[in-house]
């Protein structure tokens, strides 16, 4: 039986690769900076990985790390302390979860840092998960439909929705990410590995208007032209990778399952 540690356990995509390495039959443990259950027959263990409190025993005994932790600021530094524990420990491969583009969309100016730093600190990750001396493998991915519907949420509570000119995005489903994960995770390490996307790419508007249509309201939609390298860049398609729409799940039936408009409506009361 293998030990994994899974960081970032309690979020969307960690807690679908914990729940699916456990039924693999893997001694599974989550770590995460607060205390909770993770769920039936997984440990849990408190740390903090931008600070690096509690992760010494986090990743004591784990033979594979599958390192799902991340937030928008700062990816660089907790996967820093998380290979210099890990280094120290048994780990024998290491598994990271990057999006599609960072080497593509160029964060330069402040403007790019301050809108699109999220980029910059993955594609730093990335270099300190290859340069770990660890054996190590990176998937890039694009956005979550999770990730699109929270945006989604919170920009429909506005009477007026401002969108970027010109992004489109191509969602993929989270639960197809873990799959991937999972597989990779209990392969043998393989680097940078091909990207995973979605199975179609969506204007901006186009994705908010399938939501407003599945939550039945209506909203004027007003493209915002947004400075910069990095926004450029996105306008240009560096965060899709059509070439790899291995995703099958789609934006219409993710919202089909998730968003109903009794809820919807009362949540952006
Ligand atoms: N969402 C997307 O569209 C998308 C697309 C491509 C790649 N990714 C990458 O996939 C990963 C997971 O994304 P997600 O959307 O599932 O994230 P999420 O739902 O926001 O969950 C983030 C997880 O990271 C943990 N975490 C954050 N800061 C931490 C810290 N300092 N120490 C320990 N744990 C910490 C959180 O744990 P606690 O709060 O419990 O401590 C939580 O479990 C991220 O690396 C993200 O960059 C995401």
């Amino acid at each position: 039986m293998q030990h994994i540690l899974v960081t970032g356990g309690t979020g969307t995509l960690g807690r679908l690769v914990a729940l699916r390495l456990r039924d693999a039959g893997c001694r599974v443990r989550v770590l995460s900076r607060r205390s909770g259950e993770a769920g039936e027959r997984i440990a849990f263990v408190i740390g903090d990985l931008a600070t690096g409190e509690g992760i010494e025993a986090a990743v004591e005994g784990a033979e594979i790390i599958v390192h799902c932790a991340g937030s928008s600021k700062g990816d660089e530094d907790k996967a820093l302390n998380l290979v210099r524990a890990a280094s120290r420990a048994v780990a024998q491969h290491l598994i990271y979860i990057s999006v599609v583009g960072t080497d593509r969309i160029a964060v330069v100016s402040g403007v790019d840092r301050a809108m699109f730093g999220y980029f910059a600190s993955k594609l730093a990750a990335e270099r300190v998960v290859a340069d770990s001396g660890l054996p190590w493998t990176t998937l890039r991915a694009t956005q979550f439909h999770d990730l699109i519907l929270m945006v989604a949420r919170q920009m429909a509570r506005l009477p007026v929705i401002p969108v970027p000119a010109g992004f489109r995005f191509q969602p993929v489903d989270a639960g197809e990410v873990a799959a991937r994960l999972v597989e990779l995770a209990l392969g043998t390490p393989a680097g940078l590995v091909p990207d995973m996307a979605g199975p179609k790419v969506y204007g901006i508007a186009e994705l908010l208007h399938g939501y407003l249509r599945a939550s039945r309201r209506h909203r004027p939609i007003i493209p915002v032209w947004l400075p910069g390298k990095a926004a450029r860049a996105i306008r240009a398609g560096a965060n899709l990778a059509p070439g790899r729409a291995v995703g099958r799940r789609t934006w219409e039936e993710f919202l089909a399952d998730r968003v109903s408009s009794l809820t919807d409506s009362r949540s952006s009361l």
